[in-house]
C-alpha cells in the first residue's frame, strides 16, 4: 500500500490529527520518553497510540517490540520488549489471537514457528536482516560439506529454512553457552563472522568457524572511533553489542545482547555512556536513567525503522500481512530454536 493511501484510508476510520488533547490522555506515557520527545512532537504520535491500543483490545492482539524499536513504539504500544531471545521466549507464550510483530521479518518467522496457531502480522514485510539475506540453506550444506562433522549453530537472525538447516540456534545473549555446549570440537557459526569471532575468544576450547555474513549497522563502528572518543571523553563506559568486530569489542568495557546492555547501563548507571549499536537503545532507556548522559555516534537499521505507528495501525485494521512459514520447514525450525531455549534454560538454572 501506497504511503499516502494508507494515510487516506486511515484517517476515514480513526481520528489521526496531531492533538494536544490527545497527547494529554497518554501523558503518562509520554513520560516515559519527555527526554527524547517534545510534548508538542508527542501531539503527532498520541493519536495513533490511542487507536492503536484500542484496536489490540478488539483484535485480541499483542505487540512485541525488540529493543531497537522507536520510543513511540516501544513505550506507547508495546505489550512485551526485549531481546531477540526474550521476545522468542514469549512467542511461545502468548495467549492471544494475534501478535503485532515489532521487529524484523526473522523475528515474525520465530513467532509463527513457535506459536503456529497464532495470526503473527508484520508491518512491513520489507523490513529484512542484513544478515538473514547473507545465507541460504546452501550455504549451510556447503558449510557442512567444508567441516563434515561439525554441528551448525546458526544465529536466530536467519530465514526459517537456514534454521531448518541448522543443529541449533542462537542468540547475541546465549551465543557463547550454546557454542560450548556442542560436544564437537570444531562448531560451525552463522551468518554472523564477527559474533562467532567474538564467541571464539570467549570459548577458547572450541575451534570456532564461520560464515563470512554481517550486520550492516553494527560493522561500520570502528575501534579507532572508539579510541579517538576516548581521548576526549576518557570517563565514558562504552558498550558494544557482540555483532561489532572484535576490535570494537575489545575497547569496549562491555558486550552483551540489547537487553544485556540495557541490564548492565541499569545496574551501573555510569555518567556517561556510548551505546556502540542502534539509535534507539538510548532513546528507549534514557528517561528511565536521568543521571545517565548517552555520548557518541549510533547507527540506525534500516530495516527496524521500516515499522512505524502508522504501519502498525494499519496492519491491525486490515490483519495484513499474516506470515506463514511452510509446516515443513516451520517443524524443522521450531525443532533448532527450541533446543536453543531449553539449552539457555537449563544454563540460567
Ligand atoms: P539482540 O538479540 O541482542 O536483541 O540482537 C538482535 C539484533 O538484530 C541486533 O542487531
Ligand atoms: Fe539485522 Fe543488523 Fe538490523 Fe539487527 S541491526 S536487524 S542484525 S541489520
Amino acid at each position: 500500500m501506497v504511503a499516502g493511501n494508507m494515510r487516506a484510508e486511515l484517517a476515514r476510520h480513526y481520528d489521526l490529527e496531531p492533538s494536544l488533547k490527545a497527547a494529554e490522555a497518554t501523558a503518562e506515557i509520554h513520560a516515559r520518553l519527555a527526554r527524547v520527545m517534545p510534548f508538542a512532537d508527542w501531539a503527532r504520535h498520541a493519536p495513533y497510540v490511542l487507536a492503536i491500543n484500542r484496536l489490540k483490545r478488539d483484535r485480541n492482539a499483542v505487540i512485541l517490540a525488540h529493543n531497537y524499536m522507536t520510543p513511540d513504539i516501544f513505550h506507547g504500544v508495546a505489550d512485551v520488549v526485549g531481546d531477540s531471545l526474550q521476545l522468542a521466549i514469549k512467542a511461545s507464550e502468548v495467549e492471544a489471537d494475534v501478535i503485532v510483530q515489532g521487529g524484523v521479518h526473522f523475528m515474525a518467522e520465530t513467532s509463527k514457528i513457535l506459536n503456529p496457531s497464532k495470526t503473527v502480522l508484520m508491518p512491513d514485510m520489507e523490513a529484512g536482516c542484513s544478515l538473514a539475506e547473507s545465507i541460504t540453506p546452501e550455504g549451510i550444506a556447503e558449510m557442512r560439506a567444508r567441516y563434515p562433522g561439525a554441528p551448525v549453530v546458526s544465529y536466530v537472525n536467519t530465514t526459517a529454512a537456514v534454521k531448518a538447516a541448522s543443529d541449533v540456534c542462537c542468540t547475541s545473549s546465549n551465543a557463547a553457552q550454546i557454542v560450548a555446549a556442542m560436544e564437537s570440537d570444531t562448531v560451525i557459526m552463522t551468518p554472523d563472522q564477527y559474533l562467532a569471532q567474538n564467541v571464539a575468544r570467549q570459548v577458547p576450547q572450541k575451534r570456532v568457524v564461520w560464515w563470512a555474513g554481517a550486520c550492516i549497522v553494527h560493522e561500520r563502528f570502528t575501534a579507532g572511533d572508539l579510541r579517538e572518543f576516548r581521548q576526549y571523553q576518557p570517563d565514558t563506559v562504552i558498550i558494544a553489542h557482540p555483532e561489532c568486530t572484535p576490535d570494537v569489542v575489545n575497547e569496549a568495557d562491555f558486550s552483551g545482547s540489547t537487553s544485556g546492555i540495557i541490564d548492565y547501563v541499569s545496574k551501573h548507571r555510569p555518567a556517561k555512556a556510548m551505546l556502540v549499536t542502534e539509535c534507539s537503545m538510548a532513546s528507549n532507556i534514557a528517561d528511565a536513567l536521568p543521571e545517565v548522559e548517552f555520548v557518541g555516534p549510533c547507527n540506525m537499521c534500516p530495516y527496524m525503522k521500516m515499522i512505524t505507528l502508522e504501519k502498525i495501525l494499519w496492519s491491525l485494521h486490515t490483519m495484513t500481512t499474516a506470515v506463514e512459514v511452510d509446516p515443513g520447514v516451520a517443524e524443522g525450525a521450531r525443532r533448532a530454536v527450541q533446543r536453543m531455549i531449553d539449552l539457555s534454560l537449563k544454563a540460567a538454572k
